[in-house]
């Protein structure tokens, strides 16, 4: 038998509704903050990537020569499209745009539970502004998508990669290596940052100093043990989304984050109840148009992996109950069932959800089918009811059963 591959998953039916539906949950918070959905190719030049991923993304690029000799790479996030997309056709448009996207992104990973090849990130990007204030209104759209989702274990981290870069700068770490240091800080191998610093030929005081900027954590107050510019601007944004009505988050300068782009404010949430990959969310301030030819533009945003939080809602026992149909007709007889198709062409026409047995079963093993695509209700027809113009409308949950006039068929379902 062929399975689908590694690191990937198909979604059934129950599974596919249930993500359709809170999907469109992330849509309409993201609508109601004023951003825009955008697609863009699944797969890019792999140059898009590799100009300015990090290490980390990089070496997890599905990428492969097409049959042109171009170097292609499946997209393993949506920033760096999305920024290409805004120099290659908006970059004239009013500033600030807002932008949000859904889909699968590929990264060549070891998979584990929450961690796969094949994983869809929701996303959005708001380009061309610079204010703590544009900080905060991303982080809040991010706070509200998940709490509009009905997550409830959540710690919403945020930090300033700026920080972290200056104090690596002034020990000495030279600017070409700097993300090797960022990498290995972002996954808290403190065991093996050190040699690497080391090996800079960064003292030991100093290596000291840059581990302790990473474990700077809690509130607002944490800040006045950052001088300069970053403080200010953080406890601007936290003010901010206080404002907003979001105060459940945490100073915390060691969140490094994995791709290289980040300049300024970084920020991520995690579900404890995920164990190892708990990073539900994960953004920042940053600038890439440059990089694909344009402006030099800021911008913010973040991406919500889809996979991980849907499963942090299940672990706290969320439940989705998928909908089924609104009604199944079924035929108690052989020469009524050209006239069961016309009813059921009826129903789907008003808008009602409808099936019709096209197997010839009988009533019981109709029903049986009937509750197991989840149909409210049962639609049987039958010589004798029809002969006055009516069928017989069964309740699926309670099992009763009254006479409806054909005509009236549908508004009665609706009802
Ligand atoms: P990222 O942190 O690499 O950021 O990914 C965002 C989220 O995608 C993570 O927090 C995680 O929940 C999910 N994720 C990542 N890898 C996997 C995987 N292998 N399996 C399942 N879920 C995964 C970005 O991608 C940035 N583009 C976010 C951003 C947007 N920054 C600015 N704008």
């Amino acid at each position: 038998m062929i399975q689908c591959p590694r690191g990937t998953r198909d979604f059934l039916p129950d599974e596919m509704e249930k993500r359709r539906f809170y999907e469109n949950k992330l849509r309409h918070t993201a609508g109601t903050f004023g951003f825009r959905e955008v697609e863009t190719p699944i797969f890019e030049d792999a140059e898009l990537f590799i100009l300015r991923s990090g290490p980390n993304v990089l070496k997890e690029l599905y990428a492969f020569k097409d049959k042109g000799d171009r170097e292609i790479a499946l997209r393993p996030e949506m920033t760096a499209p999305a920024i290409r997309m805004f120099v290659n056709g908006m970059s004239n448009d009013p500033k600030p745009i807002k932008i949000f996207y859904f889909g699968q992104c590929f990264r060549y990973e070891r998979p584990q539970s929450g961690r796969y090849r094949e994983f869809f990130q929701f996303g959005a990007e708001l380009i061309g502004s610079a204010t703590p204030e544009t900080d905060a209104e991303v982080i809040s759209m991010a706070a509200a998508m998940i709490r509009n989702l009905g997550l409830k274990e959540y710690k919403i981290r945020i930090g300033h990669i700026g920080v972290l870069r200056q104090k690596i700068a002034d020990a000495g770490v030279p600017k070409e290596r700097a993300a090797e240091v960022l990498q290995k800080l972002d996954k808290k191998l403190y065991d093996e940052a050190r040699p690497l610093l080391e090996d800079m030929n960064v003292d030991s005081d100093a290596i000291d100093d840059i581990f302790s900027l990473t474990e700077t954590v809690g509130g607002v107050e944490v800040l006045d043990r950052v001088p300069g510019e970053a403080g200010d601007w953080l406890r601007q944004v936290v003010a901010y989304l206080n404002a907003m009505g979001v105060v459940d988050v945490e100073i915390d300068l060691g969140v490094v984050r994995g791709l290289d782009y980040y300049t300024g404010m970084v920020f991520e949430a995690e579900a404890p109840s995920l164990g190892a990959e708990k990073q539900i969310c994960g953004g920042g301030s940053y600038t890439l148009s440059e990089l694909f030819g344009g402006e030099k533009v800021f911008s913010t945003g973040f991406a919500i992996g889809f996979d991980r939080i849907l499963l942090a809602m299940e672990k706290e026992g969320q439940v989705y109950e998928p909908k089924g149909i609104d009604a199944y007709v079924l035929s108690v007889s052989d020469d009524v069932r050209m006239k069961a198709a016309e009813i059921v062409a009826g129903l789907r026409a008003q808008g009602i959800s409808a099936d019709v047995d096209i197997m010839g079963r009988k009533m019981a093993k109709a029903l049986k089918y009937a509750s197991s695509i989840r149909a409210r209700y049962a639609v049987i027809v039958g010589a004798k009811e029809l002969a006055e113009g009516s069928v017989t409308l069964r309740d699926m949950t309670s099992g009763e059963q009254t006479l409806v006039p054909v005509d009236s068929l549908a508004s009665v379902i609706r009802q």
